[in-house]
């Protein structure tokens, strides 16, 4: 990790699963812990922005700056963000091919990678070739990073979720926790805030555990004590793991 400042990619190629709910959810569990928090909005859907529009002046700042174009500002957004005093900086970035070069710019600048996945079939192929990617990407293999996979949406298991896990644990990469399919996200989307400030939701209570797994997974990663997915040579198609652990923490 350089310097002190926590910059966590949130990214997924995959459309619609969850990489925005995450990211601002993220910046808001930071933000309710007194630290300073800069969201990176890089998916020029502009839904971090659209979110941020919605948030109450009055709670635990995020500030959101936007990238939808420039691979070579980001950096210097970064650090411009970092030189204002950011303990935490988000990036919410589509990993789409058409945005290949701001992709690469911010997983050049993050400590770790945050991969939420839905668990539908074609999600989770679609979500084993973006994991390929990722650990085949020159920066991954110049300096890796630890990546986690957080399901979204999180529904019963089956045969190609098994399988999915089995080719996560070959890769040294865990599933850090599930978030529940719950109409609480839609809200906290909406009315810019995050699960964690709906004190009053009972249904939002039950995703504590999953964000609290999230959290420490990050401080543990971002704390000295990084365990490193293991790199694979580009093109080299993983093998199949037994199973031996369903969760990595
Ligand atoms: N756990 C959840 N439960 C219920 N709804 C959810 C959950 N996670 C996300 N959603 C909803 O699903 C939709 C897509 O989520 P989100 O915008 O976070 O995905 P995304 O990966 O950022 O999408 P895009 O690729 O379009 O940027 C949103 O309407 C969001 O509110
Ligand atoms: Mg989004």
């Amino acid at each position: 990790m350089s310097g002190t400042t926590k910059k966590i990619l949130v990214a997924n190629s995959k459309g619609g699963c969850g990489k925005t709910t995450i990211a601002t959810n993220l910046a808001v569990a930071f933000a309710n812990q007194g630290l300073k928090v800069s969201l990176l909005d890089c998916d020029r859907q502009a839904s971090c922005l659209h979110w941020a529009e919605e948030r109450n002046a009055q709670a635990p700042k995020v500030n959101t700056v936007a990238n939808y174009h420039s691979a070579d500002k980001l950096a210097e957004q970064i650090a411009q963000e970092q030189d204002n005093g950011s303990d935490v900086i988000i990036m919410d970035v589509t990993g789409r091919h058409s945005d290949a070069r701001l992709f690469e710019e911010a997983l050049k600048a993050s400590d770790l990678v945050l991969i939420p996945m839905l668990s539908s079939s074609l999600d989770i192929k679609a979500g084993e070739r973006f994991v390929t990617d990722l650990m085949t990407h020159r920066v991954m293999r110049a300096t890796p990073r630890p990546m986690g996979v957080i399901y979204n949406r999180a529904h019963n298991s089956s045969a190609h979720l098994q399988r999915f896990e089995d080719f996560l644990r070959c890769l040294s990469v865990p599933v850090i926790s599930e978030l529940r399919d719950s109409a609480v996200y839609v809200t906290a989307a909406e009315t810019g805030i995050g699960v964690l400030e709906m004190r009053d939701s009972a249904a939002a209570s039950k995703e504590y555990a999953a964000w609290r797994d999230i959290m420490l997974w990050i401080d543990r990663r971002t704390s000295g004590r990084r365990e490193l997915p293991r790199p694979i040579q580009a093109g080299r198609k993983a093998a199949r793991a037994k199973p031996e652990q369903a969760r990595v923490s």
